[in-house]
């Protein structure tokens, strides 16, 4: 059954339409039909099939032209901004026209940057190819780029004008991508989502066997705990922190390994199991709560093993996040099921106990 949730500031307000042939004349259509000229922005591992089903429909109403980067994270970069803003300009777009971002985090974080700053701001369609963008990056409104001194320092809040997320794209995303991505949905289970937190317990082979249904289920659960955070808190001043869970630990896992040979999800299963065992050193949750995050984590097969990373090496990096203000490592731990809270009281060596 399709869904349909509601996310962004009474103002501003944005759909996000999900079910499996959600990229459909009906929804696409009605997002697009205003646009006298569309640029779709894709990459090169974005399935031909998918493309041709936005290209199609969009076409009845615009003029399409379309846009596409290779595959990879390093394509998140100042100078693909530029060749697109190049691109937009040779086409002479104006503030009218709109773009449509169809892949991964990588695609919905550059062109949502684009359409930023594009005379000032253009309008932008998000429809997530991948899991981890379907239930995290395409929602909230951040965009971002890369630049040499590090990831996603260069960017924008910038809402898109909706979000249409296709179950059936799943299909094609490589097990390892899919996997990643359950990371998040974990998370959202985590920290606030007692439901999500239960379909994930009681339906492990179903959703690891990416069942249609259940997939939609666990999807419309993560994005109706994210969009609710995220319009309380468009630009993060309080509670949106919480998004953050295991993420303090899980980009120091990845800058560590130079962001190689681990997806960002994998490293934040890690990074949630470290916050776990720090909240309940803390004694915020029992030792039983702890076995219990544990034991679902490895039931999604997520490599949880820490021996790897010495406290000492992580360190560095866990101080060089972006929740360090004024000197203080402000850290996200649970204070029971599914309730996630923000705080710089902890004692030092339950961080490095929970580390090593
Ligand atoms: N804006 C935010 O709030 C936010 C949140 C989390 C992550 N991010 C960003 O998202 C990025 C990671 O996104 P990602 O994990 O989606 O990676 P990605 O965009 O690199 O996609 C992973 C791979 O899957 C391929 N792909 C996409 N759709 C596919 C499909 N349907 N079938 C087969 N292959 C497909 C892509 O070509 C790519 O090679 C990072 O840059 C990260 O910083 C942003
Ligand atoms: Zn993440």
């Amino acid at each position: 059954m399709a869904k349909e949730l509601v996310a962004g500031p009474k103002n501003n307000q944005y759909k996000i339409y999900i079910g499996q042939n959600a990229i459909s004349k009906k929804n696409l259509s009605l997002l697009v039909k205003k646009h006298q000229k569309i640029l779709i922005i894709s990459d090169s591992g974005v399935p031909g099939e998918i493309l041709k089903k936005v290209h199609t429909i969009s076409k009845v109403t615009s003029k399409v032209f379309t846009f596409t980067l290779k595959q990879g994270e390093q394509s998140k970069s100042l100078g693909n901004f530029q060749k697109i803003i190049n691109f937009l300009i040779e086409h002479q777009f104006d503030r009218s026209d709109a773009i449509i971002a169809v892949g991964g985090g990588v695609v919905g974080d550059l062109s949502g940057y684009v359409a930023s700053s594009y005379l000032r701001g253009i309008q932008f369609i998000q429809i997530p190819t991948t899991l981890l963008a379907q239930v995290d990056s395409s929602v909230g409104g951040k965009t971002a780029i890369n630049i040499p001194a590090g990831k996603n320092l260069v960017g924008a809040f910038y809402n898109p004008k909706g979000v249409i997320i296709d179950t059936n794209t799943l299909h094609t995303l490589p097990a390892k991508e899919f996997n990643a991505g359950l990371a998040e949905v974990i998370k959202y289970g985590l920290i606030q989502n007692t439901k999500l937190l239960s379909l994930l317990k009681s339906n492990i082979v179903n959703i690891s066997s990416r069942k249609s249904q259940i997939v939609e289920q666990i999807i419309f659960e993560s994005l109706r705990t994210k969009a609710k955070i995220v319009t309380q808190d468009e630009k993060e001043t309080g509670i949106r922190a919480i998004l953050n869970f295991g993420h303090t630990f899980g980009h120091a896992i990845e800058a560590h390994g130079k962001y190689k040979n681990i997806l960002h999800g994998e490293a934040v299963a890690k990074g949630m199991l470290i916050a776990s065992k720090i909240s309940w050193l803390e004694g915020h949750i029992s030792e039983k709560e702890f076995s219990k995050i544990y034991s679902l984590l490895e039931a999604y097969n997520f490599d949880l093993s820490l021996h790897q990373y010495k406290f000492l090496d992580l360190k560095p990096f866990i101080f060089r996040d972006k929740k360090v203000q004024r000197g203080n490592l402000n850290l996200i731990l649970l204070q029971g099921q599914s309730k996630a809270f923000v705080t710089n009281d902890f004692k030092a060596k339950n961080l490095k106990l929970a580390i090593s």
